[in-house]
């Protein structure tokens, strides 16, 4: 077969974007002997013209002018691998309207701006793929669209990001949050600004998508309840430690009565699940239909290389699929209701500094009895002059749990008002659901 040659277009040259260049050099052969087509980088827009750059480009590919990709007929595929919604935002939506295939890597851009961006580039005729959006080398995009297009998937539960899981990971090996931190952003895991990693929005954007794909319904980073690692105490890993649980930042999706439930948080994982054994920069998705029960994907959650596979892939799918097709429409077809706050159910961890007097722990159990939630396990350590109490309850509902925990927070015995982590202690996500 004939060799064709394709001209292509990225938008950053950063961490991913040079990766995606050097796979795309080192193995162009292996690329064409699999595709008929040989890629080829032929402008990369920067920044920074004279930032040095480890994987240097050939001469005259960097730009510093969006209008050399945009005007250039000969460019057929774009990578947004640049991150951040403006002005990448602007960018792909000139490039899907202008007749370019584009593929992002940028979940903050598809989960706020989705509706828009498939609606041009249905419009323009054009496909528009995100696979390294989410858990970078995981296909799980693809999985979903594709294998699993009649499983009625219905829940989804993951480790969908890289950098808090080293956090956490690297925490319990003893080092410290600031140094674990510096150590991923050196290994190229990090956003731009990690804030959006500690603070669960990055999870948060990729848990939006997941949901919007694979309940065919948009789910707008807006509509995702999530928390990050930020306030995890290391009083939280010593007693998990001592429960036999690990925890992991952890994200839910899932279809209850025809409404949507998303939602991101530190989450205390029994040892014995598979998601405890996700370690370092590793991404774990499961995923839960009514043909298949249940499948997980685990796999490199960041870095370089790994994304950079997922973004060629995706250039590989829309070379293979140019024309129309359904996998180059928008996922969302339906518009589902969200779970209405609160009636989402799940066991819960919360930690107490109370007061060490007679009466302390039974008036804390009261206002739970009062609300119907039962105690499943419950620690109590010497704390300075205090006393902590560590409780895991048996499944609540979150709405009472947090009634519960406002009416403990005004007890004369209680130092604070706790904020409850669910707990993942059995396989499968049939438990989960949290506040
Ligand atoms: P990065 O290393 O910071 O690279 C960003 C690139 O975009 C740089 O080359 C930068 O130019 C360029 N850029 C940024 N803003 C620009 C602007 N306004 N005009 C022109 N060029 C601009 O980021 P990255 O780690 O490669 O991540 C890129 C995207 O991939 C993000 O959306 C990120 O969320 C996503 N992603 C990253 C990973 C990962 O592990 N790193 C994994 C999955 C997805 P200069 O080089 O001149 O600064
Ligand atoms: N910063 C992201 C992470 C990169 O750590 O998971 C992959 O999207």
């Amino acid at each position: 077969v004939a060799s064709v040659d394709v001209q292509v277009g990225l938008l950053g040259y950063g961490t991913v974007g040079a990766a995606v260049n050097r796979l795309l050099t080192e193995q162009a052969d292996d690329i064409e002997r699999a595709t008929g087509h040989r890629l080829r980088v032929v402008k990369a827009l920067v920044r920074d013209l004279d930032k040095h750059r480890d994987y240097r480009p050939a001469d005259g590919v960097l730009t510093s002018d969006f209008a050399d990709i945009r005007d250039d007929p000969s460019i057929a595929v774009v990578a947004e691998v640049m991150g951040g919604v403006e002005p990448a935002g602007g960018y792909v939506l000139e490039l899907l309207g202008g007749g370019k295939h584009v593929v992002s890597a940028n979940k903050q851009l598809v989960a706020r701006r989705g509706a828009q961006l498939f609606s041009t580039a249905s419009a323009a005729g054009v496909q528009l793929r995100f696979e390294a959006s989410v858990c970078a080398a995981i296909p799980v995009i693809k999985v979903l669209r594709e294998a699993l297009v009649v499983t009625n998937v219905h829940r989804v539960l993951g480790i969908v990001n890289g950098t808090t899981n080293f956090l956490l990971t690297e925490m319990e090996a003893g080092q410290s949050y600031d140094d674990a931190l510096a150590d991923a952003q050196a290994r190229g895991y990090a956003e731009a600004d990690p804030t959006d990693d500690v603070s669960g929005a990055d999870a948060a954007a990729k848990m939006a998508i997941l949901a919007t794909v694979a309940f065919n319904s948009r789910v707008d980073l807006a509509d995702v309840d999530y928390r990050g690692i930020q306030e995890i105490d290391p009083l939280d890993l010593a007693a998990a430690r001592e429960l036999d649980m690990v925890i992991r930042l952890v994200g839910a999706a899932r279809l209850v009565d025809g409404h949507v439930d998303v939602r991101v948080r530190p989450a205390l994982v029994d040892k014995q699940h598979p998601l405890a054994k996700v370690d370092g920069a590793f991404n774990a998705v499961m995923l839960q239909g009514d043909a298949i029960r249940e499948i997980t994907l685990e796999g490199p959650g960041a870095g370089g290389v790994e994304t950079a596979s997922a973004v060629i892939a995706d250039m590989v799918s829309v070379i293979g699929t140019m024309g129309t097709g359904f996998l180059q429409n928008d996922a969302a077809w339906r518009e589902l209701p969200p779970l209405p706050a609160g009636d989402n159910r799940s066991p819960f961890y919360f930690r107490l500094s109370v007061e060490d007097r007679p009466g302390a722990l039974a008036r804390v159990a009261e206002e739970l009895a009062e609300r119907s939630i039962s105690v499943a396990r419950l620690l109590q350590h010497q704390n300075g002059d205090g006393a902590a109490l560590h409780v895991i309850t048996h499944e609540a509902r979150a709405g009472a749990l947090d009634e519960a925990l406002d009416a403990i927070a005004g007890l004369p015995d209680v130092r604070h008002r706790p904020q409850p982590l669910p707990v993942i202690s059995e396989r499968g996500v049939v438990e989960l659901g949290w506040a």
